[in-house]
């Protein structure tokens, strides 16, 4: 892994853009792997200035998320692809049926995790694909103890997930406890990945990830398995790396 410290969240999430709108400069057809949450949110705010006042061009993007909670809607604000909408979708000139987000209302999950893994193969593959990092050391819900060959699938929230996505949800209770999530073997099939943390609460995850053995209790250790991963880190997250 490609380690890149900068001093704080914002600079970490503007180098991220930048790395993000070169690959979208050098492939205007390029395939996005995308995240939700915290990690992502400033990143993605710097792209849309980019597409705003350098003409960043995502008209031949495509994107697919990682992943969706189970049983919430688009129009739920604590849905995914509302989150996408909101802080990105809704302000950059991405073409509406190449954005793909897990369907957490889909009538069979076998099917449509079938179908998502089967999309992603006929856009060609993802070409770069941005990761957040959960405190267990989970990428997208590839939650404690996942198959580190894993597909996209349905995945049970792992206790520190939900008490760490809480916040959002007001209460623990409210979160829900099933998500469809791309698998930790798709991932790894993505040309190139684009790891961000910040903060202290993360520092444990980046250094078991970047330096901690390969296992199936910290996902994230499978991208050392991986040729082209970018970690992008601000300080605090990378203050146990040796
Ligand atoms: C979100 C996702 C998750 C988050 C992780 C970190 O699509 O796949 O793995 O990246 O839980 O979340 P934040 O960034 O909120 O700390």
């Amino acid at each position: 892994m490609r380690v890149i410290i900068e001093s704080d969240a914002l600079a970490a999430s503007r180098r991220a853009a930048r790395f993000i709108a070169d690959q979208i400069r050098r492939k205007p057809d390029t395939v996005l792997g995308l995240a939700t949450g915290s990690s992502p949110l400033e990143t993605y705010r710097e792209l849309i200035r980019l597409h705003q006042t350098e003409g960043l061009d995502f008209a031949q993007v495509t994107t697919f998320n990682l992943d969706e909670y189970v049983g919430l809607g688009p129009s739920h604000p604590q849905s995914y692809r509302h989150f996408m909408q909101q802080h990105l979708f809704d302000h950059v000139n991405l073409a509406p049926s190449k954005t793909h987000v897990p369907d957490g209302r889909a009538l069979d999950f076998e099917v449509h995790c079938r179908v998502y893994e089967q999309q992603i193969r006929d856009a060609g593959g993802i070409d770069l694909q941005l990761l957040g990092i959960g405190t267990d050391g989970h990428i997208a819900f590839n939650e404690p103890g996942s198959s580190l060959g894993s597909r996209t699938r349905l995945k049970t929230l792992a206790s520190e997930t939900i008490r760490d996505n809480a916040r959002f949800f007001g209460g623990e209770e409210k979160v829900p406890r099933l998500a469809v999530t791309m698998g930790v073997g798709t991932i790894l099939e993505s040309r190139r990945c684009l790891l961000l943390a910040f903060g202290p609460k993360k520092a444990e995850a980046v250094r078991n990830t970047v330096e901690g053995p390969i296992t199936a209790q910290v996902t994230a250790t499978a991208l050392q398995l991986h040729r082209e991963v970018v970690g992008i880190f601000d300080e605090a997250a990378a203050r146990l790396l040796v």
